[in-house]
C-alpha cells in the first residue's frame, strides 16, 4: 500500500527493458556484455567463494543463464496442471467483483516440462498415520494459541510449518459463528487464519463428534487427506498423544486374526469430547450408522460408544441365542466389527486439581480455564513434540503483513495470502505473514504509523533466512513459475560489476518506478548480513518519517538508500522495471507481480487481481488491468 500516492506511467514497457532499465546498453552492446560476463562468470564461479546461496542456486536459472540476463516477459504462459490451483476456497469471494481484466483470451495450453521442482502442495493427496481434529469455536482464538504452543512447541509462526511430517498432522474443526465483520475480533481470527493456515471452518454451529467423524470421512476425503488413526477431541480436552501412539503400538500386535490395525476404536462411554478410532473401523460404522443411533436409550451418546454397545450387545445374545439362522448373522456381525478398546479410566474428566490425574491418563476433558489446560499439560508430561519435519530449512522467506487495517481488507486478505503462500509451498520457500508488528506501532512511546511494523517485521524474520522477500498484502503473484532463486541468478548475471561484486556488495533489491520521487517499497528482496542488520537499525532511528505521510518508512528507507555506505548495498530496479513490482496499468503477460497499491482501499483491486492470477493458471491469458 506504500506508494498509493504516485501515479501511474500510461506507457508500455520499453521493448529491450533489462532490468536495470532499457536505457543503460543498445541491444549489441548489451548481448556482447552479456556473453562476456557469462565467461567471466564461470570463471569465477569454479574458483570463487560464491556458494552465499550454494543450496538454492540449484535449479534452471543459472543453465540458461545467457537467456535469462534479459527478462523480456514470456508470453506464453504454462498451464502447470492441477497442482497450482488455488486452495481452498476462493472463488465465492471474487464473482461478486467486477472483472478488472480487460481482455481474456483463450490460449492453447502449451506444456513444456517443468525445470522447477514442484513439491506435493495442499490438493495432492496426503495421508497421515494420525490425524488429530480439534473442535474449537471460532472466536476462541486463545485456547487455539495455548494448544499449539502445549501440544506441538509452537510459540510464533517465524519459522513456519509449511510441510507437515506425513507420520502426524492436526486442524482445528472451527465451528459456531465467526467474530462480526469489521470488529477488533475479526480481525484477529482473519489475521490467525492468514499467520497459521491450520483453521477449518464448518458450518456447524457446536462440537460433535459424529460431526467432525463424517466430515473427516467426506470433505477431508474428497481433498485427498487420509488416515490410519483418528484423534478427536473439544478444545477444552486435553490428550496425551505419546500415550495413545505406544497403547495402539502394542495393542494392534495383539489383534486377533483378521482384524486390520486400522480396525482399531477407542472409545470411553459417557465421554462425548475425545475419541481414537481407525480408519477401518470409521468406515463400518458409517456403513451402517443408522442401526446404532438409538441403541443407547438414555441421554445422548456418540455414534462411535453407540456401536460399542451394540457390539456388546452382540457378545451378550451370541451367549444364548440358539437359532441358526440368528446364531450365523450374529456370528457376522461380531466378525466385522471393529475392535474395541473402552475406557473409563484412562480418560478422565477434570477434578480441578492435578494430583487427582492417574498415572497413564491419555485424556482429560473438561478443562476449561487456560492455566488449567497449562498445569494438566505438565502433569501428563506433554514435551510440545513438533509436528513438523522439513526436508530442508528454508532459506528464503516470502514475507507479508496480516494486519488489516481499519477493516478494508477483511474480505480479500486471507485470500491474498493464500496466493502467496501456495507460491512459497511450490518453491520450498517459508510463507510468513504477521500483524503483530503493525499493532504494536500505537503502544510505542514514540507512536508510529502502523506501517512501520513492516520494518519490526523484517528486523525479526530476516536473521532465520539467507534472503527475504517482502510482499506487501496488495501485491499479487501472477507468475508463480518465476523463481527467486532465477532472479537472483539474472540480478548476478548482469550486475555490472559482475556477479562477484553483486554478491559482495548487494544486499538489498527495490524498484523505483520511473514517476516516482522515490523507492516503492511494496516489494523487495532484502539479504540477511550485517548490512541489512546496520540498515534496518539505522532507519528504526528516523524519527522524522515516524508519522509522516503519505511515505512513512518507504520515505525514510528512501533517505537512507542516499547516504554513503548504504546506496552501494542496494540494486534500484528502474525504468519500471517489470522484475517483481509491476503496476496494474503496466502489466505485460509473464510478469511475475502486479502490485495494485490504489490510492483507496485495495480491497477490490485485489479480489480481481487475484481472479485474475487464477485465471492465468487455467491457461488463459490476461493482457492488461483495469485502472481501479
Ligand atoms: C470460548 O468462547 C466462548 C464463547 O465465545 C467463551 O465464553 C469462552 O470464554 C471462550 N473460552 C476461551 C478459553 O477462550
Ligand atoms: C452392515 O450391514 C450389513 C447388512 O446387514 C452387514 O452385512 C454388514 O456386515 C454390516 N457391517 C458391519 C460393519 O457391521
Amino acid at each position: 500500500m506504500a506508494g498509493s500516492e504516485l501515479p501511474f506511467p500510461n506507457n508500455a514497457r520499453a521493448e529491450n527493458a533489462t532490468i536495470f532499465g532499457g536505457s543503460r546498453f543498445g541491444r549489441k552492446k548489451r548481448t556482447i556484455f552479456v556473453l562476456l560476463l557469462v565467461a567471466v562468470f564461470f570463471v569465477l564461479w569454479f574458483n570463487s567463494d560464491l556458494d552465499r546461496l550454494s543450496n538454492t542456486v540449484v535449479d534452471s536459472g543459472s543453465a540458461q543463464s545467457p537467456k535469462s540476463t534479459t527478462v523480456a516477459p514470456s508470453v506464453v504462459i504454462e498451464d502447470d496442471e492441477a497442482d497450482l490451483d488455488e486452495q481452498p476456497e476462493p472463488a465465492p469471494a471474487v464473482e461478486t467483483e467486477k472483472a478488472p481484466v480487460k481482455a481474456v483470451e483463450e490460449q492453447k495450453k502449451k506444456k513444456k516440462p517443468s525445470t522447477v521442482a514442484v513439491l506435493p502442495d495442499e490438493s495432492t493427496p496426503q495421508h497421515f498415520k494420525y490425524l488429530m481434529i480439534i473442535a474449537s469455536r471460532a472466536s476462541n482464538l486463545s485456547r487455539r494459541q495455548l494448544i499449539r504452543k502445549t501440544y506441538f512447541g509452537m510459540e510464533d509462526n517465524l519459522e513456519p510449518c509449511m510441510k507437515k511430517d506425513k507420520g502426524f498432522n492436526y486442524m482445528f474443526w472451527v465451528y459456531g459463528e465467526k467474530p462480526m465483520s469489521k470488529t477488533p475480533e475479526r480481525r484477529l481470527y482473519e489475521t490467525e487464519k492468514i499467520e497459521w493456515n491450520d483453521l477449518e471452518k464448518v458450518d456447524q454451529s457446536a462440537y460433535s463428534q459424529d460431526e467432525v467423524l463424517k466430515w473427516a470421512e467426506t470433505t477431508l476425503k474428497e481433498r485427498g487427506v487420509t488416515y490410519d488413526y483418528l484423534v478427536i477431541q473439544d478444545a477444552y480436552s486435553l490428550i496425551q498423544l505419546n500415550y495413545i501412539q505406544q497403547t495402539i503400538q502394542s495393542e494392534v500386535g495383539q489383534f486377533p486374526t483378521g482384524k486390520l490395525a486400522t480396525d482399531l476404536a477407542w472409545v470411553s462411554p459417557g465421554n462425548k469430547n475425545a475419541l481414537v478410532a481407525g480408519s477401518t473401523a470409521v468406515q463400518k460404522l458409517l456403513e451402517n450408522e443408522s442401526e446404532y443411533k438409538d441403541v443407547i436409550t438414555e441421554g445422548e451418546n456418540t455414534l462411535m460408544a453407540n456401536f460399542y454397545e451394540f457390539h456388546r450387545s452382540v457378545l451378550v445374545q451370541l451367549n444364548f441365542v440358539t437359532a441358526k439362522k440368528e446364531l450365523s448373522r450374529l456370528q457376522a456381525l461380531k466378525e466385522n466389527s471393529p475392535f474395541f478398546i473402552s475406557e473409563t479410566n484412562r480418560f478422565a474428566t477434570w477434578k480441578n486439581h492435578v494430583e487427582s490425574i492417574a498415572d497413564l491418563t491419555i485424556a482429560v476433558s473438561n478443562i476449561y480455564q487456560d492455566s488449567d489446560f497449562a498445569a494438566v499439560a505438565h502433569t501428563l508430561n506433554l514435551g510440545g513434540s513438533s509436528v513438523c519435519k522439513p526436508l530442508e530449512k528454508a532459506s528464503i522467506a516470502v514475507v507479508t503483513s496480516s494486519f488489516i487495517y481499519d477493516n478494508c481488507m477483511e474480505p480479500s486478505a486471507s485470500l491474498a495470502a493464500d496466493n502467496k503462500r501456495s507460491y512459497a509451498l511450490k518453491h520450498n520457500y517459508a510463507f510468513v505473514a504477521r500483524s503483530g508488528e503493525f499493532a504494536q506501532q500505537q503502544l510505542r512511546e514514540e507512536k508510529r504509523r502502523p506501517v512501520w511494523g513492516k520494518i519490526d517485521v523484517v528486523q525479526k524474520v530476516l536473521p532465520k533466512y539467507d534472503w527475504l522477500f517482502w510482499m506487501d498484502m496488495d501485491a499479487v503473484i501472477m507468475n508463480p513459475e518465476q523463481t527467486v532463486q532465477t532472479l537472483l541468478d539474472e540480478f548476478r548475471n548482469s550486475f555490472p560489476e559482475g556477479p562477484r561484486a553483486f554478491e559482495k556488495t548487494i544486499d538489498l533489491v527495490i524498484s523505483k518506478p520511473t514517476k516516482d520521487k522515490m523507492i516503492n517499497a511494496g516489494v523487495f528482496f532484502m539479504r540477511n548480513t550485517e548490512w541489512a542488520q546496520k540498515f534496518l537499525n539505522t532507519l528504526q532511528e528516523s524519527t522524522y518519517w515516524y508519522n509522516k505521510g503519505p511515505s512513512y518508512e518507504q520515505g525514510a528507507m528512501w533517505d537512507l538508500i542516499q547516504e554513503p555506505g548504504y546506496k552501494e548495498h542496494v540494486l534500484l530496479l528502474e525504468n519500471d522495471d517489470h522484475t517483481f513490482n509491476t503496476f496494474p496499468k503496466l502489466y505485460v503477460p509473464g510478469d511475475f507481480i502486479v502490485h495494485f497499491a490504489p490510492d483507496k482501499c485495495p480491497n477490490s483491486a485485489v479480489l480481481g487481481g487475484l481472479k485474475a492470477a487464477r485465471q492465468i493458471q487455467q491457461g488463459q491469458t490476461v493482457t492488461s488491468f483495469q485502472e481501479d
